[in-house]
């Protein structure tokens, strides 16, 4: 391996810049030439790239976001843009390209091993989304930044007596809604993974205040319905008054957590240790300790076994 490639791609995720810095500066160690290729897939269509060099990637292991730029690119997807990626990853001297980035992310560099480009994917979503890997890079920082608001939220709904639903990511996901309504002691979780009875969230919610509680927490998934509607059927079973919030894009950001940073670090050197190794079309993953790789169809063809036991233990404890 001379020459390898690294790109963001897809919704960024706070740990992608220590994943990119693993991936240069342990290229380098192996005596390989690094290229940062912008904003994803669409830099390797527009040929946007620079060369990587150890202070390229100073200072941004603590920085969230991505210092190579993300984007969602229809023109990889089509066959005329997908032709000058390939054109340029010739014309550059490419010869492995690690990819860092989500679900779509995976189809496109299963789409340019088809082609005959050796990659290489790091699981880099807030989503929690790629059931092969226990975690995915920047779910924790996520969440982190979940319970604050959850913290802040409960601090008012108690001071008014209210119930608040608090929406988060995740797509058709729950994981950070689940994971939250554990780590911060919600009422109720809302997940896509298990149909709700809003029946059953307004009795939660009664039981509740019959013990003197003066707040209620139901934290959504963005895949399980709308914030608004139910808070608003919330209060008209209730009679509680019930506001809502939509976290968005400050789950994306801000300085990764610990564990992210670790296995940010980790999952980068092990991908360029694969491509040194001649492996290819291979996705990188953790067991919640050590990092692993398998094939990235395979990986890709996981299915998600939902988490029965948090989800009933949240329930339990949530009392
Ligand atoms: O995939 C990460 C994610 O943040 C999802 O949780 C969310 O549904 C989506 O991206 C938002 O995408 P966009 O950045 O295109 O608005």
């Amino acid at each position: 391996m001379r020459k390898l490639a690294v790109l963001t791609s897809g919704g960024d995720s706070p740990g992608m810049n220590a994943a990119i810095r693993a991936v240069v500066r342990y290229g380098i160690y192996n005596n390989i030439n690094v290229v940062g290729i912008r904003n994803g897939f669409e830099g390797l269509v527009e040929g946007n790239h620079m060369e990587m060099n150890l202070s390229s990637v100073a200072d941004i292991i603590h920085r969230g976001g991505t210092i190579l730029g993300s984007a969602r690119s229809k023109e990889f997807m089509e066959e005329e843009g997908f032709q000058k990626a390939l054109r340029n990853i010739k014309y550059l001297g490419i010869e492995g390209l690690v990819i860092i980035g989500g679900g779509g992310s995976f189809k496109g560099a299963m789409k340019l091993e088809k082609a005959g480009v050796s990659t290489v994917c790091i699981p880099g979503t807030i989503d929690n989304d790629l059931p092969y890997t226990k975690y995915t890079l920047g779910f924790f920082t996520a969440l982190t930044t979940v319970l604050e608001s959850v913290e802040k939220i409960r601090d008012t709904s108690s001071s008014h007596n209210r119930s608040n639903v608090i929406e988060v990511m995740g797509r058709d996901c729950g994981d950070i809604a689940l994971y939250a309504g554990l780590a911060g002691g919600a009422e109720m979780v809302i997940i896509p993974e298990i149909e709700h009875n809003i029946d059953e969230v307004c009795d939660k919610i009664m039981q509740g205040r019959a013990r003197g509680k003066r707040h209620s927490i139901i934290i959504l998934a963005e895949g399980a319905g709308d914030a608004k509607e139910i808070s608003e059927r919330i209060e008209q079973k209730t009679g509680i008054i019930t506001r809502y919030s939509i976290l968005g894009y400050t789950q994306r950001g801000g300085a990764p957590a610990a564990y992210d940073r670790l296995i940010g670090s980790q999952m980068g050197a092990h991908a360029v240790k694969l491509l040194c190794q001649n492996k290819r079309n291979r996705a990188v993953g953790t067991d919640g300790g050590q990092v692993f790789d398998m094939d990235l169809d395979e990986a890709v063809a996981v299915k998600k076994v939902f988490d029965e036991s948090t989800y009933e233990l949240t329930k339990i404890l949530s009392i």
